[in-house]
């Protein structure tokens, strides 16, 4: 076991996960990215999983891996595991992504926190007249212990960057107009003003994503209810700012990402913003990231640009090839910079 680091740190290795994981020591990997092959959509390589018969035993495949999985995970480390689901012959989903995560939970004494969505933008058409299109995949957040590592500074870093590009927006500016024109007291319009100024102000520095104002005599007033507070406002200030926090199409546990990567040569790459999201929040710099079905290597990107350490396995020697290739790439494009 003294060279494992050798073969194992920073490598992709070729070969079968269930074998390859046993000769990684207990307690050495902080997080584990993964998207195993989905049940019976592709043909992949003999020993591959996916060609099972039944999901019952496929599903028993992955918590065999998974059960190594969690040996060598640390305590304080998180496993994430991205499936999707099928339709059985009759036309019924068979909740495979679902089934696998109860397994999860019984079997490898593992507690889910958090079940992401994955929103395709761009997922397979409507091929039936009538089922919608199913655009979304779980992402499952299962941790060992109540101490795993959960960076939500950075994780949220990234939203208010996202903000941040909105530093030359001219969000709001039509209020001032509007509290000109409106009927407010001028002591009311100044105050307006300066909280007007606030709220772009937060929208500018990524603190809040967005507001609206409400001024008295210009828009409708609100009804009473939950509105109350807001109705007291308009009257007796004259105005009132409802700010939003967070995208509210996109919340904390939806990322919307495109799959795939145009004229890649691996059919389910998952997408590296999201993988980095993940990679992100649930490990710190230096930390070891695992994925035992790396396919074109994503996991591994994300890992080496966040600096952190990576492992990566894959059956297929095709991928494990091209895995490397984007490697490489990275590698030359960091002498670039
Ligand atoms: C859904 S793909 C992973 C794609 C990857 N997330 C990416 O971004 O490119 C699943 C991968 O698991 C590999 N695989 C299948 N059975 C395996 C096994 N027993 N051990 C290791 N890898 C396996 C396949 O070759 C395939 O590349």
């Amino acid at each position: 076991m003294k060279n494992w680091q050798t073969k194992y740190i920073n490598k992709i290795v070729c070969g079968d996960a269930l074998k390859l994981l046993k000769e990684i020591p207990s307690e050495t990997v902080t997080l584990t990215v993964t998207s195993p092959p989905y049940f019976q959509q592709r043909e992949y390589e003999n020993g591959g999983i996916g060609n099972e018969k039944s999901v019952e035993e496929y599903i028993d495949k992955l918590i065999s891996i998974l059960k190594e999985i969690v040996r060598i995970t640390k305590n304080n480390g998180s496993i994430v595991f991205n499936l999707g689901d099928k339709y059985d012959d009759d036309g019924g989903l068979l909740l495979v992504p679902y089934k696998f995560a109860q397994e999860a939970i019984n079997k490898c004494n593992l507690k889910l926190i958090n079940s992401l969505l994955w929103i395709k933008p761009n997922p397979t058409p409507r091929q039936f007249k009538k089922r919608l299109v199913n655009a979304y995949e779980p992402f499952f957040i299962f941790v060992k212990s109540r101490d795993y590592i959960f960076n939500l500074d950075e994780f949220n870093k990234t939203k208010k960057r996202a903000n941040i590009n909105r530093r030359h927006t001219r969000i709001g500016e039509k209020y001032f107009e509007l509290i000109d024109k409106s009927d407010l007291k001028e002591e009311e319009k100044k105050q307006a003003k300066l909280e007007l100024i606030k709220a772009i102000e937060q929208v500018k520095t990524g603190e809040i994503y967005s507001f609206r104002m409400k001024i008295r005599g210009i828009h409708a007033l609100p009804f009473g209810g939950q509105n109350g507070g807001r109705l007291y406002h308009i009257k007796n200030k004259g105005f009132t700012i409802i700010k939003i926090h967070g995208n509210s199409l996109k919340p904390d546990y939806m990322i919307n990402s495109v799959a795939t990567i145009k004229g890649a040569k691996h059919p389910a790459i998952f997408p590296l913003d999201l993988v980095k999201e993940i990679v992100k929040l649930l490990s710190n710099r230096g930390d070891i990231v695992l994925d035992p079905f790396v396919g074109s290597g994503t996991t591994a990107i994300a890992a080496l640009q966040l600096d952190r350490k990576f492992i990566g396995i894959d059956i297929r020697k095709k991928y494990c090839e091209y895995a490397k290739e984007r490697i490489k790439n990275l590698h030359y494009q960091k002498t670039l910079l």
